[in-house]
């Protein structure tokens, strides 16, 4: 699609939001990290464990049938050694998805397991398992720190990476990367030079308790859900719901 068609992405991590987003059409499902502020309550996404990871992507790859969907790699499942790597991509091909995605410029790993027939989409800029090192969630290779974040994004790509994903970073860089690798990038808060974007799926339908300047919101979700909920609740207290239509 690189060039001609602009890939669109969104997360889901169950049966109810990966469905939503096939009938919306998008073409690439990732059942993110992000799972762990989004659905389980954690602070961030360090403490999402693979085992967490592989039973969303279940879910969601149970569930769709024409998009891509690409299962997260949780920090610590990737870091320590190529056989821990290795394991925890298969996990997630025999969880259902079609590749992974990592965080990070691991060149070397991403090639071994290109080798290994695993598909694998990078990850470059504000990485959010990295967010301590990081020093908290900040635009990433702005001015002369752009060369790093370019050459992490090209070595991902030379690798084997058949995407990128490029997290917080200005918008010049973003479309200067995208010039220059081979592969489609796909951005987030990264400008509309990208091949792609991604968004998390809570945010861009207001079902997030925060807003974001990188995300926009195209449904107030959290307000139309809890009308629904409340005229149910009214219902019920006044002995309306349910009615004859709704009893056996
Ligand atoms: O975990 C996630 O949701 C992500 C993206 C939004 C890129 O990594």
């Amino acid at each position: 699609m690189k060039g001609s068609q602009k890939v669109v992405c969104v997360t889901a991590y169950d049966a109810s939001t990966a469905r939503i987003a096939e009938e919306a059409g998008v073409d690439l499902i990732l059942v993110g990290d992000s799972l762990g502020n989004v659905v389980l309550g954690y602070e961030s996404t360090l403490p999402v464990t693979l085992e967490e990871m592989l039973h969303h992507t279940r879910a969601v790859a149970r569930t769709t049938t024409r998009a891509l969907v690409i299962g997260d790699m949780p920090f610590g499942s990737y870091q320590a050694s190529l056989e821990d790597a290795m394991r925890a991509a298969a996990a997630f091909l025999k969880a259902g998805a079609h590749g992974v995605k990592l965080e990070g410029a691991y060149p070397e790993l991403v090639r071994e397991m290109v080798r290994a027939g695993i598909p694998v989409m990078g990850h470059v800029g504000m990485t959010p398992q990295s967010v301590h090192a990081f020093g908290g969630f900040r635009v990433q290779g702005k001015g002369a720190a752009g060369d790093q974040v370019a050459d992490a994004a090209r070595g991902l790509a030379d690798a084997g990476s058949f995407s990128l994903v490029l997290e917080l970073v200005p918008a010049a860089l973003a479309a200067r990367i995208t010039s220059e690798v081979a592969c489609p990038t796909i951005g987030i808060g990264a400008g509309a030079g990208c091949d792609g974007q991604i968004q998390v799926f809570h945010d861009l339908l207001g079902l997030s308790p925060v807003t974001l300047k990188h995300a926009k919101t195209y449904v107030e979700g959290q307000r139309l859900l809890a009308d629904g909920l409340r005229a149910y609740a009214d219902e019920v207290r006044e002995g309306e719901f349910p009615g004859e239509e709704h009893s056996f």
